[in-house]
């Protein structure tokens, strides 16, 4: 495995591939990786001639007073786990030669922010889209593997790679979750053995809709209340939203039609959680 630092290095490897007619693979990530990233990281491997992955704490995403600084940095494990998983090249950019001194270019989407995480996280998906956009200027990829945890971010790159006439393939994998149902999450070392034992209940409460979906319960007026009753009954939990949308528009709906996105985030004491479903009637 090639451990690459610079941007510039990066750029002449991914060209030479393309040359050479390999297909490149692309996981971005943020580090901490877990199970969900492994799936994404296997899928890629086996998927292309060249699985590259990259490791970036992108500062550009995080809201002030967000986590940027104690976001869980593991290089030294991430490293290992990549290699085990025959991973080709690991892009490890440094936040300067990433964000040079007087960069001040961002890309953005008016549709897609303004729904669900959009409006609780303002200028997150900038960020996301902005260092995304340049991530694939620099490894070329023909694939890029998001997870269906983050359902949001994948539809905003899909959404991108449409309009800015990448040339890329945006697959999205299942969520991985721990065996309680819990999404596995970076952020998951956060919780305090309280709160993991209540995080569970976001999967409980979208399984719980989906149960009643498939007994014939489709109205949003009546699922909606009853899930935020489930997560809100725990101590602790402050439900920020949950949204029945359409899946292609995130616009929401008001009834479970054919299929819809269940979408939920809630805070745990700090600690901000995800998770969503797409259900599907009949
Ligand atoms: O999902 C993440 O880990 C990040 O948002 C991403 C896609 C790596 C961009 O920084």
């Amino acid at each position: 495995m090639k451990i690459i630092e610079s941007a510039i290095e990066m750029c002449g490897l991914a060209k030479n591939f393309s040359t050479e007619g390999e297909s490149i693979g692309f996981v971005p990530t943020m580090g901490a990786l877990h199970n969900g990233h492994i799936s994404l990281l296997r899928k890629c491997r086996k998927e292309n001639d060249v699985a590259v992955v990259s490791i970036f704490v992108n500062p550009l995403q995080f809201l002030k007073g967000e986590d940027y600084d104690k976001y869980p940095r593991q290089l030294a494990l991430d490293k290992k786990i990549c290699s085990a998983e025959e991973v080709d090249i690991l892009f490890i950019p440094q936040v300067g030669s990433v964000y040079q001194k007087g960069f001040d270019t961002f890309i953005d989407q008016s549709h897609y922010g303004r729904f669900l995480c959009g409006p609780f996280r303002p200028n997150h998906f900038r960020g996301v889209m902005t260092v995304v956009a340049k991530f694939f200027n620099i490894v070329r990829p023909d694939k890029v593997y998001f997870g269906q945890k983050d359902y949001q971010q994948y539809l905003i790159v899909k959404r991108m790679v449409e309009d800015l006439n990448f040339h890329i393939e945006v697959k999205m994998l299942p969520t991985v979750r721990e065996e309680d149902g819990l999404a596995i999450s970076s952020r998951n070392i956060y919780l305090g053995p309280k709160q993991r034992k209540i995080a569970p209940v976001l999967y409980q409460s979208l399984m719980r809709t989906k149960e009643l979906v498939a007994q014939g319960v489709v109205n949003v007026k009546r699922l909606k209340p009853e899930m935020i009753r489930m997560l809100a009954c725990n101590k602790g939990l402050k439900v920020e939203y949950v949204e029945f949308a359409n899946v292609e528009t995130l616009e929401p709906v008001n009834e479970v039609k054919t299929q819809a996105l269940v979408a939920v985030a809630v805070r745990l004491g700090n600690i901000r959680l995800i998770d969503n479903m797409i259900i599907t009637r009949g």
